[in-house]
């Protein structure tokens, strides 16, 4: 049987991995500062996740969300304790196309209404109506299209407020930082305007912090630099550090009835001791510090390199753009200097390292960059 081919590769396969390397077979050592697109947060192979996951899995791998399971508990307490959202209620699911499909779903019973604004170049997922409030024509299949979602510019304050006054919209869902679009940050003001124009419409804010949260960006989530609290976050990627785990964080104010939503592998054991091993990492290890710390060197470094060109972001979420083809600038950096980056648009890269990446490995891509570059 053929793979379906639905995937550009590189010719190389990694098949082990510590803290911010990977290695392949002949033992050829890679820095990773891709994160295998910003899910790697607390290292590869990191021994308390290893032993957390291996102790449970000897134990308990699944049960079904039948019957009492208190590492769920666990888990939302200590996602509350880091986020500063212990009054939220935790929904666990897979992945984050789920997450926000859940989270739309739960503005659509909550409000009665059906339709929804997002933003240009949004990315929200694959899904039926993540897939539909993602602004890209290209991967929505007809059976997907809906007159449910609408897309305004980013930033254009007026033109939200414009659909939200119709008084039909169920909800608005922002990303915290853009990042399949090339890491564009919606700005703190916009975000305390939209919660503005939200609460004045009684829309529920909807934060996608899938790719900038959990620590990424040197806040727990991407929004938190502004102040605002959404009604609804959605949150997967770093959260288990590749154990697939999505999860949607959920105002007090939103009332859960039984079977409103569920799911079969959402928050099994094994789920929930992979992301509990990460929770406790990015605490004891204060890794949403070391992000804010080396993602500040890696933005500060990166503009001693003349070339390179609108170098953005927060935290560990950086992007910048180089002259020329941004994939052809990626292949030099993993073939000729064996650092993994992640990509978008035409001419941008991507830095999305484990939390736990130090300025030695910064310096090393710098190099690299400066030798690619100068
Ligand atoms: C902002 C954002 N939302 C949603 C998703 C979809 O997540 P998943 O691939 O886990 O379904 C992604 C994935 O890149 C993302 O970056």
């Amino acid at each position: 049987m053929n793979l379906f081919d639905v995937y550009s590769l590189y010719d190389i396969e990694p098949v082990a991995g510590k803290g911010n390397y990977v290695y392949t077979a002949d033992g050829t050592e890679y820095l990773d500062l891709y994160g295998g697109h910003a899910v790697i947060s607390v290292g590869h192979s990191h021994p308390h996740y290893i032993k957390t996951i291996s102790e449970q899995l000897a134990k308990l791998g699944f049960y079904s969300n039948s019957v009492q399971n208190s590492l769920q508990q666990r888990l939302a307490d200590l996602i509350g304790e880091l986020s500063g959202y212990d009054d939220y209620q935790l929904f666990l699911c897979n992945s984050g196309a789920e997450a926000n499909e859940n989270a739309i779903k739960l503005a659509s019973f909550h409000t009665g209404r059906k339709r929804l604004l997002a933003f240009s170049k949004a990315f929200h997922g694959r899904t039926s109506g993540a897939v539909a409030a993602t602004a890209n024509p290209k991967i929505i299949a007809p059976f997907n299209q809906t007159d449910n979602v609408v897309h305004v510019p980013l930033g254009d304050i007026e033109a939200v407020e414009h659909e939200l006054a119709t008084g039909e919209y169920c909800g608005v869902i922002i990303e915290g930082i853009q990042g399949v679009a090339g890491i564009v940050m919606p700005g703190d003001d916009f975000f305390i305007e939209l919660r503005d124009v939200t609460k004045k419409y009684n829309v529920p804010l909807i934060l996608d912090e899938i790719q900038s949260g959990y620590g990424r960006t040197g806040q727990f989530f991407a929004h938190q630099y502004s102040g605002i609290r959404p009604d609804l976050i959605t949150m997967a990627k770093g959260i288990a550090n590749g154990f697939p785990v999505g999860a949607v964080l959920i105002s007090p104010e939103f009332k859960a009835t039984k079977g409103m939503l569920g799911t079969t592998f959402g928050g099994s054991h094994l789920a929930c001791a992979a992301a509990i091993a990460v929770a406790e990492i990015v605490k004891s290890e204060n890794l949403i510090d070391n992000a804010a710390k080396v993602g500040n060197y890696l933005i500060e470094r990166l503009h001693t390199i003349p070339n390179l060109k609108d170098i953005r972001g927060r935290g560990l979420m950086v992007g910048f753009d180089v002259e020329g083809s941004g994939s052809e600038a990626r292949k030099q950096l993993l073939f000729n200097h064996k650092i993994f980056t992640g990509g978008a648009g035409e001419s941008t890269v991507r830095i999305l390292p484990a939390l736990t990446v130090g300025t030695a490995e910064i310096d090393k891509l710098i190099t690299a960059l400066k030798i690619q570059f100068e």
